[in-house]
């Protein structure tokens, strides 16, 4: 009997790469940056989810009708990629664009005939410009047809009425900047609109053209107002706004359109009751 006890089988030993994965992984520093284990159960993956920079952006539960290309039609989604192509191309096009009076009809032209691909990235910028005035437009549309805009979203359709906002101003203020026939006199037109808001129009052009009429002022205050002060607010304001998708349980299904399974994760293949 005491022969048998003694011969009870000890677990296979772990094979070398098993030893080398725990080692890699299975240290104190591993363990300081990744709290908690390999992504293959709901607890671990929403815990991914959780404790990553950037997968935090992410909600960690979707319901299945909410990613349908027919809900959303992506326009949120463009609109923002739009917009982050606009500012590569803007702060690109920045290298070669002075906002002065004798340089900026020049090095548009010069954009336009003696830089590298320098059509492409002006056209690319301004085709994207209107386009995401479009779908911004499109997706606010899209919005209030879903009647989206109901509590407790009303604050998120503020929000997107200031982004809106913001496009057209970006919009109007780019255009000043190539300093050409069109771009003067459709802020001739754009000022004088301003200048007939009653009470305070006379204040509110003056403010916008830095003095009395379009000149250098109002080329650098354009340029300020194009390149820093309203894409800094579109940025502030697009993150906000889609805090807020997340926090009022994500995109809006209609009560007889909502089933009650959600999507944890693409591979997973799990279902969960919401
Ligand atoms: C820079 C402009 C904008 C960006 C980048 C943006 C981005 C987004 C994204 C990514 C979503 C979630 C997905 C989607 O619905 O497509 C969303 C949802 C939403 N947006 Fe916008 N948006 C912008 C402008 C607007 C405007 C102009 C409005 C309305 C005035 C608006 C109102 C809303 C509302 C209410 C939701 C929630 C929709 C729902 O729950 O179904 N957004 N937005």
């Amino acid at each position: 009997m005491a022969e048998q006890s003694s011969t009870v089988a000890n677990p296979p030993a772990a094979s070398i790469w098993e030893r080398l994965y725990e080692l890699a992984t299975d240290n104190r520093v591993v363990r300081s940056i990744v709290r908690h284990g390999f992504p293959d159960t709901n607890r671990n993956r929403s815990l991914t989810v959780f404790t990553n920079f950037f997968l935090h952006i992410h909600p960690v539960k979707v319901r299945t009708e909410a990613i349908k290309f027919t809900r959303t039609y992506y326009l949120g989604g463009l609109s923002a990629v739009t917009f982050l192509i606009l500012s590569v191309t803007g702060v690109l096009l920045m290298f070669y664009y002075h906002p002065s009076v004798p340089r900026a009809y020049q090095d548009m032209k010069d954009l336009e005939f003696v830089v590298s691909a320098g059509v492409f990235l002006r056209n690319l910028h301004r085709w994207s410009a209107h386009a995401m005035v479009a779908l911004v437009f499109l997706h606010m549309v899209r919005v209030f047809f879903a009647g989206a805009y109901r509590p407790p979203r009303e604050f998120n359709w503020v929000i997107g009425i200031f982004l809106f906002l913001m496009t057209i101003l970006l919009s109007y203020t780019g255009y000043l900047l190539p300093w050409d026939q069109l771009a003067y006199w459709a802020v001739t037109v754009g000022t004088n609109m301003a200048r007939s808001v009653p009470v305070m129009g006379d204040e509110i052009s003056f403010l916008l053209l830095g003095g009395h009429q379009i000149d250098e002022n109002t080329l650098v205050r354009f340029y300020v107002l194009h390149c820093v002060f309203l894409p800094l607010l579109v940025v502030g304001g697009v993150a906000i706004h889609i805090w807020r998708v997340r926090k009022d349980g994500g995109i809006y299904i209609p009560p007889e359109e909502r089933r009650h399974t959600v999507r944890c994760y693409e591979t997973s293949g799990e279902e969960l009751q919401s």
